[in-house]
């Protein structure tokens, strides 16, 4: 929908406020821009509206240059909410919601029905439009800047830090309230801001800037796993990146490599030997390949007495399986439902890598509630959590 194409913004005197962004953004998308004050954030917005003219480069909205649309007809397409809110204080706020309708010549009738309408969507009463700015907290005033940039639905809006000035409460829920607006109004935003959470929660896609340069550009998930470099890491916050590894720590970091398997075309009495000199109740049985066939159990050979069959013939064929690139969280869930000890890992073509145990997961969450680097708290957790076996000593 919108392409930055090698764009750059160079001030008067020389500053390079934005220098050769390159960026495609899709429809439906929000982005936010996020870096140090005075990095370009609202130069390259800006250059969108036109209000600012790129000095290289060329943008296209829809695949058309914008330089080649009327500046009045492009600005009135697209919504924009300007940093410190910018609502024309002798204007009701009636008139200061349905400015660009009124531009665009629609009735007073209509503009005053979707005011009233715009109005509703942020849960303020009628009251309010016959009100002035003045007369309205910061928190609402925000609302209105919003709700001028809906007001002539335009599928395009720019947002520069709308929330910026706000307690922290009153902006989590404007955020929430906003982010539900943008996916049931399917709109594209490009959104501002200096606060890594905010980006966190709002963005599809987050781009951080410094310096008039784009340094990482990737969904939120994406740059907390990998963010490109220390500036990255810096402006993300330690605090931040811990939460986030954990969160996203998956199973081929924390399984045991070398689970305890036996051949299919291996005897039972094969299988209980091995059960023996490993101290295990269950073995996981594999063909020539490596791949994962079933499980047999202490239980299971009990019942069946006959010591020249086939482990094939008396294994559990239906086990679940998680892949090392398993989110942890997910494969908690996967254990805690299905109520067994372990869960193999496989890799794509399904031969056994390693299993995950329940100890691995109880180690996982003590270090999680008590930290790593504590010593004494972690000699403690080792005891606690060191009587299982690693293949679950007490059967499956
Ligand atoms: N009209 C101007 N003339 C000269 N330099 C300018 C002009 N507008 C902005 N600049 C400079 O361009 C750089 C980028 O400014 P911009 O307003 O885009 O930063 P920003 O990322 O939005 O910062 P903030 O987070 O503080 O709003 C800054 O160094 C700024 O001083
Ligand atoms: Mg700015």
């Amino acid at each position: 929908m919108l392409v930055f194409d090698n764009v750059s913004k160079v001030y008067p005197g020389g500053k390079r406020a934005v220098d050769h962004l390159n960026l495609e953004i899709g429809e439906g998308e929000f982005i936010c821009f996020i870096g140090p004050s005075g990095c370009g954030k609202t130069t390259t917005m800006k250059m969108i509206n036109r209000l600012v003219k790129p000095s290289e480069g060329k943008i296209l909205l829809n695949g058309k240059n914008i330089l080649d649309q009327n500046v009045v007809e492009l600005r009135r397409s697209i919504g924009y909410v300007i940093q410190q809110i910018g609502l024309f204080p002798h204007m009701t706020i009636r008139d200061n919601i349905a400015l660009v309708p009124k531009l665009k010549g629609v009735s007073a009738e209509d503009r005053n029905k979707r005011a009233e309408e715009l109005l509703d969507l942020v849960n303020m009463p009628k009251e309010f439009l016959d009100r002035f700015p003045h007369e309205l907290s910061g928190g609402q005033q925000q609302r209105i800047g919003v709700l001028r940039a809906l007001a002539s639905n335009p599928p395009l809006i720019l947002m520069d830090e709308p929330f910026g000035a706000l307690d922290p409460i009153t902006r989590d829920s404007l955020q929430a309230e906003f982010k539900n607006l943008q996916q049931s109004l399917g709109k594209t935003i490009i959104f501002v801001t200096h606060d890594m959470d905010e980006a966190i929660k709002l963005a599809d896609r987050i781009v951080i800037m410094r310096a008039g340069q784009i340094v990482q550009v990737g969904s939120p998930d994406e740059i907390l796993r990998n963010p490109a470099d220390d500036f990255v890491r810096d402006f993300i916050g330690k605090e931040r990146l811990a939460e986030a590894q954990q969160h996203f720590q998956t199973v081929g970091q924390i399984m045991n490599p070398d689970p305890v398997s036996i051949g299919l075309g291996a005897t039972i009495s094969e299988a209980v030997r091995t059960m023996r000199r490993r101290r295990v109740d269950s073995l996981l049985v594999t063909d020539d390949a490596g791949i994962l066939r079933g499980k047999i159990t202490i239980e299971q050979i009990d019942r069946n007495r006959d010591r020249d069959a086939a482990v094939a013939d008396l294994m559990e064929r239906d086990i679940g399986t998680v892949r090392a690139d398993t989110l942890l969280r997910d494969a908690t869930r996967n254990i805690l439902i299905r109520g067994s000890k372990y869960v193999p890992v496989v890799d794509q073509r399904k031969r056994l890598i390693g299993i995950i145990t329940r100890t691995n997961l109880v180690d996982v969450l003590y270090d999680s509630i008590w930290g790593e680097e504590e010593d004494e708290g972690d000699a403690a957790v080792g005891e606690a959590a060191a009587a299982p076996a690693p293949q679950a000593g007490e059967g499956s």
